[in-house]
């Protein structure tokens, strides 16, 4: 069973993607910490002339078993990093085979990101498309921040995930759009044990 969880910055969908792999006992990919662990490996070159090929460079020499430093990959700079070498059409190829190859493991599994249902698992058994209003959000993940007790600037973080959701969006090579067949949820209203109790009746609908 392939379960595929898109969804905007912020949205619940890492949550809700390590719920139901717990649920179904499924292994789970949090695909953004891909483009994350490129961001960070080239946030020396942002700006440059040399970003894009850096970024080309970095992901493919990405040992996508090996992400370390979970910290710095999740900070909310690096989640602005990870969007600009994410419209890098040769950075997601290099990304491609890893994730698709992760999918497609014998027993099944759960992924999470902007294209799994659409690009990386387009046959995936089940798919959700998870969203919520962005004052929603953002409010959650100043909640996640602070309980890493970090300080967190709540207008600088609405207008970071802005930012992200717009360059998502507007990305060429991205494959970021609901896919016709996708369940969409909607958790603004929705704590995480509802959420995932929604989620989980539409994985068991759907196969
Ligand atoms: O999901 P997360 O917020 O960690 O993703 C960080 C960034 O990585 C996203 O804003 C997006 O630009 C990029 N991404 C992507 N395709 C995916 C997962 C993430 O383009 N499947």
């Amino acid at each position: 069973m392939i379960i595929a969880v898109d969804g905007p910055a912020a949205s619940g969908k890492g949550t809700l993607a390590a719920g139901l792999a717990r649920h179904y006992r499924l292994p789970h990919l949090d695909t953004g910490l891909l483009y994350r662990a490129v961001g960070l490996a080239v946030a020396g070159h942002v700006d440059t002339p040399q970003f894009e090929a850096a970024a080309i460079a970095a992901a493919r020499a990405l040992d996508a078993t090996q992400l370390k430093d979970i910290d710095a990959l999740t900070a909310a700079e690096t989640g602005v990093l990870a969007s600009k070498v994410a419209v890098i059409g040769p950075v997601r190829q290099a990304l491609f085979d890893y994730q698709r190859a992760f999918a497609t493991q014998p027993g099944g599994a759960v992924l999470d990101g902007r294209d799994t249902g659409t690009r990386i698992a387009p046959d995936a058994d089940a798919k959700l498309f998870i969203q919520a209003d962005s004052k929603a959000r953002m409010e959650r993940r100043a909640r996640q921040l602070e309980a890493r007790g970090l300080v967190v600037d709540r207008y600088a973080l609405y207008h970071q995930i802005e930012e992200r959701d717009a360059r998502d969006m507007a990305n060429p090579n991205g494959g970021f759009y609901r896919a016709a067949d996708a369940h969409l949820l909607d958790t603004t209203l929705l704590d995480i044990e509802a959420a995932l109790r929604a989620a989980i009746a539409i994985v068991d609908r759907a196969v």
